[in-house]
């Protein structure tokens, strides 16, 4: 009766996957404040992506953490950056497995690749963009820098890129790129009310990130909903082709509104915060680890997400399979 009667369903073509995949690598590097996730090499980054697709998932997001970073991330649109080199590898693997399908069948869609569309994995100092004089980061001339990756992300393979450091404008700039580059059928997932979070802690070992102080100038503030639907407003109008509300978990009143509004897929990201706050729990016995993450991922579906991004992806689509 419960199932008959369940509002809210997972299915393993709604979640998405973050991938982590660093240049020079020679076995894959556990990432110590998320237990069960690691950075990948370029040969167990296609281990993981046929993993994914043979789940079924909706799609895998890319991040890439280079040998070198500089001031204006001159590896995040090198067409042979690591990123650039995983969305490569994630593509050859997605259309390995779809291949296996038996013949005559009309096989099964592998999952889309995304990528980060973001400077920060690439800046010697850590931040979203390039930097102005004063140390403060220039929203315009990081936009150059957006349209350059995107452009690189697309003639790699990528289907979608997403970028995700709330500089105002992005989605136009990279609209227009793409479209100038020939890449009209490529998608923009918009990070459109992203909040500065103490949720994203884990992401940045994730990353080896450099950051030096905080994202406040350019992310959103947690005590806002309002300017949340400002920014899911602006990136519709700029053609975003998904709008997402991230962290996930503590924006579940944004993304019911961003929902209720939006004419597009929204997506939601259980962030790396959210990942590891129930990993330790339940390491320690204090919580049912495979109730709380199934409960976890359902209460962001049932606030309005049509896509969540989530570490758990290949797991719960084991589970509801
Ligand atoms: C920026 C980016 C971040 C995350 C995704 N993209 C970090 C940040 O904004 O500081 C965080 C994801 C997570 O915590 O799981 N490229």
């Amino acid at each position: 009766m419960r199932r008959l009667a369940a509002e809210t369903r997972l299915h393993a073509a709604d979640l998405v996957l973050p991938l982590f995949v660093k240049e020079g690598l020679a076995e894959p590097a556990p990432i110590t404040s998320m237990p069960g996730q690691v950075q990948h090499t370029e040969a167990t980054l296609r281990d993981a992506v046929a993993d994914a697709a043979r789940a079924g998932l909706g799609g895998v997001m890319l991040f890439g953490i280079p040998a070198e970073r500089d001031a204006t991330g001159t590896a995040g649109d090198d067409p042979d950056g690591i990123l650039q080199r995983g969305i490569r590898v994630a593509r050859e693997a997605v259309a390995a497995v779809e291949a296996e399908a038996p013949a005559g069948s009309s096989g099964r869609p592998g999952p889309v690749v995304m990528a980060d569309t973001c400077l920060d994995e690439f800046t010697d100092h850590g931040h979203c963009g390039v930097l102005a004089a004063d140390g403060s980061v220039d929203n315009d001339a990081t936009l150059d820098r957006y349209a350059a990756m995107a452009v690189a992300q697309a003639r790699a393979g990528a289907e979608v890129v997403a970028p995700s450091g709330m500089m105002d404008g992005q989605v136009a700039v990279i609209r227009d790129a793409l479209d100038d580059a020939g890449f009209d059928q490529v998608s923009i997932l918009a990070y459109s009310a992203k909040y500065a979070s103490a949720f994203y802690g884990p992401f940045r070992e994730a990353v080896d990130s450099s950051l030096q102080g905080d994202r406040r100038t350019y992310q959103m503030d947690a005590a806002n909903a309002r300017e949340g639907l400002r920014e899911a407003d602006l990136d519709l109008a700029e053609g975003a082709d998904m709008v997402m509300v991230k962290p996930a978990g503590t924006s579940l009143d944004v993304l019911r509104s961003v929902a209720d509004r939006s004419d597009v897929p929204v997506a939601a990201y259980q962030v790396s915060g959210e990942y590891a706050m129930i990993e330790a729990a339940a390491a320690n016995g204090w919580i049912d680890r495979k109730a709380a993450v199934l409960e976890s991922v359902t209460a962001i579906k049932r606030a309005g997400a049509d896509v969540v991004l989530t570490y758990w992806a290949n797991e719960i689509a084991e589970w509801i399979k």
